[in-house]
C-alpha cells in the first residue's frame, strides 16, 4: 500500500474540514428541525408588510410623530387619539389584542371587513391570503400588550378623548 505524501494528507484533511463546514452550515445552529423554522419567513415577511404599508402610522402611538420610531413595546397597541369626521370618532384598534382571540381563518374574514375611516380596509381586502396570514403571524409574534382602544363614537356623540379633526377645511 502506498503511503500518502505529506501534501496528499494535507489536501485530504482540508477536504474533510470543508465537508464538515458545509454540513454545519446546512444544519444551522438549531439543527435541521428547528421547532418554529417554517413560520420564520412568514413572520419576517409580515413585519416587512406592516412596515411598508403604514400600519404603524395609526396603530402605533408616536410612530408618525417621531419619524417612524417608537418603542417596540408600543408597536401596534392602538391609540386613544380619535379621528373625527362624518362617521363620528374612530380609534385605531390595538391589533396585538385583536389577533389573540382569533384563528388565521377568522382573521382572513375579519381583516377584510369594511371599517370606519381613516382605516384603509380596502387595502387589506386586496391583499393575498398569504400576505394577510404573514401579517397575522407577525402581530401575534409580538405578543399581547397595551389596552383596548376606546369604543367608536357615533356622529354627534360626546367625545371624551383627544381627537384629530379629519374633515377638509378652507
Ligand atoms: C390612517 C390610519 C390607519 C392606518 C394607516 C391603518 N389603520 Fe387599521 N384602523 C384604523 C382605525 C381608525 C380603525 C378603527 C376603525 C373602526 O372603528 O371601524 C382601524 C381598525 C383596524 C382593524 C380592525 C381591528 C379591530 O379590532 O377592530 C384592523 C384589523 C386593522 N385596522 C388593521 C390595519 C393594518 C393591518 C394596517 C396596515 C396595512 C392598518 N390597519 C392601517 C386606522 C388605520
Amino acid at each position: 500500500m502506498k503511503i500518502p505524501s505529506a501534501t496528499t494528507a494535507a489536501v485530504i484533511t482540508l477536504a474533510a474540514i470543508a465537508v464538515a463546514a458545509v454540513t454545519v452550515s446546512i444544519a444551522g445552529p438549531a439543527g435541521p428541525a428547528g421547532s418554529h423554522a417554517p413560520q420564520d419567513g412568514s413572520i419576517s415577511h409580515g413585519r416587512y408588510l406592516v412596515t411598508i404599508t403604514g400600519c404603524h402610522d395609526c396603530h402605533t402611538p408616536g410612530h408618525a410623530q417621531n419619524g417612524g420610531h417608537a418603542p417596540p413595546a408600543n408597536w401596534l397597541t392602538g391609540s386613544a387619539v380619535g379621528f373625527q369626521g362624518p362617521w363620528g370618532v374612530s380609534y385605531p384598534a390595538n391589533l396585538r389584542l385583536t389577533v389573540q382571540s382569533m384563528t388565521e381563518a377568522q382573521w382572513l374574514v375579519y381583516a377584510r371587513a369594511e371599517r370606519r375611516p381613516p382605516m384603509p380596509w380596502f387595502s387589506l381586502r386586496e391583499m393575498s391570503d398569504q400576505d394577510l396570514i404573514d401579517i397575522y403571524r407577525y402581530i401575534r409574534s409580538l405578543g399581547p400588550a397595551g389596552v383596548p382602544a376606546p369604543a367608536p363614537v357615533v356622529p354627534g356623540g360626546k367625545v371624551s378623548t383627544p381627537y384629530i379633526d379629519f374633515v377638509p377645511h378652507n
